[in-house]
């Protein structure tokens, strides 16, 4: 395990130039663990996501170790404009877990990955960053019943302004 370990932090080293530049159009977000680290059946680990400008796709890898089961306590991501959140979240629920609590067809849904339980997963969502504004404001939620009050945060798109100083 060390072994592999050290030999993939050489590998880091080596190539950490392209490492790093696809990582940044790429993320995982975790389930069942809060920003803090600690474990929160109910939590993402992050609040905010910020895409690079330079990014032309933004992929959001979810994962769960929640300790609990898709159908009883399941999660999703679902990324739309910020005033969408909530009206997508209600027809989500009422959609049901056979359409993974998102709306069939819904045109407010961005992207939307399936619900995942604990242990379940990784399961992704590509955004088309080109669709994306810099001047909008955009929210990932889990859609699943109850979750998205405390299961959300910001997602931006950073002007290229902002890319370069960070
Ligand atoms: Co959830």
């Amino acid at each position: 395990m060390k072994r592999t370990f050290f030999a993939t932090m050489i590998g880091c080293s080596l190539f950490a130039g392209s490492l790093f530049a696809k990582e940044a159009c790429e993320l995982e977000l975790k389930s069942g663990v809060d920003a803090a680290g600690n474990k929160n059946p109910m939590a993402y680990n992050l609040k905010k996501i910020e895409i690079p400008a330079s990014c032309s796709e933004f992929k959001i890898n979810l994962t769960n170790d929640s300790g609990l089961d898709r159908k009883t306590f399941g999660h999703n991501v679902v990324v739309t404009k910020a005033a969408d959140m909530q009206p997508v979240s209600v027809d989500g629920i009422a959609a049901g877990l056979d359409n993974e609590y998102v709306k069939s067809g819904d045109k407010r849904v961005i992207a939307s990955t399936k619900v995942i339980g604990s242990g379940e997963g990784p399961v992704s969502l590509t955004l088309k960053v080109s669709e994306l504004s810099a001047s909008e404001s955009y929210k990932f939620f889990c859609s699943f019943p109850g979750h998205t009050a405390m299961m959300q945060g910001d997602l931006v798109v950073l002007k290229a302004a902002d890319a370069k100083k960070s």
